[in-house]
């Protein structure tokens, strides 16, 4: 099924705001609505102005360690480190994935500290009832989303990304053919988005919020529906992973629909503090909305310099059982309309 033209095209809304220059002594490309910083997101977010940013979509380092140069340089070589390749099942080499349950108490407590650390910045940085969507895992995301709230941040649920992943399913370690009908952790069918906002001012309701900030609430689907807080998606496609060799790359058809909400009137900037090879910028890019966003690896950054109009000009389509789902929701409600 294609994606709504609103989605694929912008939100219709002419934006013109000039961007304000946030990028400062940073390496940085302007890609159409887009700037990607060679940056630390912990240093530019303590930089910028408060109240500087719509909201913030992001795909953190969940196990904190996982991107340190040195465990960079593991997944590299193939030794040792947090990045283990996932067994395989029908022949084919897997790419490594990095082992979060091997996390130490000492490496939670370091989690807890990085993230009650950055929602301080995120706080600082967002307009009031600005909203953060960010991924995670389900076996880290209750670490991670009460480190958020925390440092500040209000929790307004999750938004699951449907998607079959290779994560848990295994037979107990060392003792596989003893019990031959036992996993460990079960296969991870869906991947956990923290949806979180910072709190609106004592006593503003959320209307007053839209109308001083441009924040506070959601944004509804190009036909008039709710967002929902399920999306049915799929793995990222082959030919998005052939432009964007990065080991977290998310999928656009993904990545489109929650920028797209995080907007509540369309227009307004939208921040990527941990943005890799650039697939949020790419999403804001492709449906027509200012963003900004920062990388501490240089590779990284220079993989989305290239990556971001490349991964922009995609057409994407949604996951065919994303239609079953609005189909189910409209027999609910006896409303709606197909996309
Ligand atoms: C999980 S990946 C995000 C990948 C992204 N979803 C994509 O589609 O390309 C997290 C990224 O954050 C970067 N990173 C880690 N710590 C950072 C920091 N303090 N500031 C900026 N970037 C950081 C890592 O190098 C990594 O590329």
């Amino acid at each position: 099924m294609p994606i709504p033209a609103q989605l694929r095209e912008g939100t219709g809304i002419v934006q013109t705001l000039a961007p304000p220059a946030l990028t400062y002594d940073y390496q940085h490309s302007n890609i159409g609505n887009a700037v990607i910083l060679h940056a630390d997101c912990f240093e530019w977010l303590s930089r910028i102005p408060e109240d500087s940013l719509h909201a913030i979509v992001t795909d953190p380092p969940y196990g904190v360690k996982e991107y340190d140069l040195l465990q960079i340089e593991k997944r590299a070589s193939g030794i040792g480190g947090v990045w283990r390749i996932p067994p395989s099942f029908d022949g084919h080499p897997r790419a490594p994935l990095p082992r979060f349950t091997a996390l130490n108490a000492k490496e939670r407590a370091t989690l807890r500290d990085f993230f009650v650390r950055w929602a301080r910045l995120a706080v600082r940085s967002l307009r009031p009832g600005g909203h953060v969507c960010i991924a995670s895992n389900s076996f880290l995301s209750q670490f991670v989303f009460a480190a958020l709230v925390e440092g500040g941040l209000e929790f307004r649920g999750e938004i699951i990304r449907l998607v079959g992943t290779l994560r848990g399913g295994d037979k107990p370690k060392g003792a596989e053919e003893e019990f031959p009908d036992v996993c460990s952790l079960p296969r991870g069918r869906y991947e956990p988005w923290g949806l979180l906002r910072k709190p609106l001012p004592p006593r503003m309701t959320v209307a007053e919020c839209l109308r001083t900030w441009q924040t506070g609430g959601l944004r509804r689907l190009p036909d008039g529906r709710p967002f929902s807080d399920v999306i049915m998606s799929e793995r990222t496609p082959k030919r998005e992973r052939a432009i964007a060799d990065h080991p977290s790359l998310k999928p656009q058809s993904f990545m489109r629909q929650i920028v797209h909400c995080a907007l509540p009137l369309g227009y307004g900037l939208v921040a990527d503090p941990f943005a890799g090879s650039g697939a949020t910028l790419a999403a804001a890019e492709a449906i027509g909305v200012r963003a900004i966003g920062a990388e501490r690896y240089a590779d990284y950054y220079t993989m989305a310099c290239e990556a971001i109009p490349r991964l922009a000009a995609l057409p994407v389509t949604f996951h065919p059982q994303q239609q079953a789902l609005f189909a189910a929701e409209m027999d609910d409600t006896g409303e709606g309309e197909a996309l």
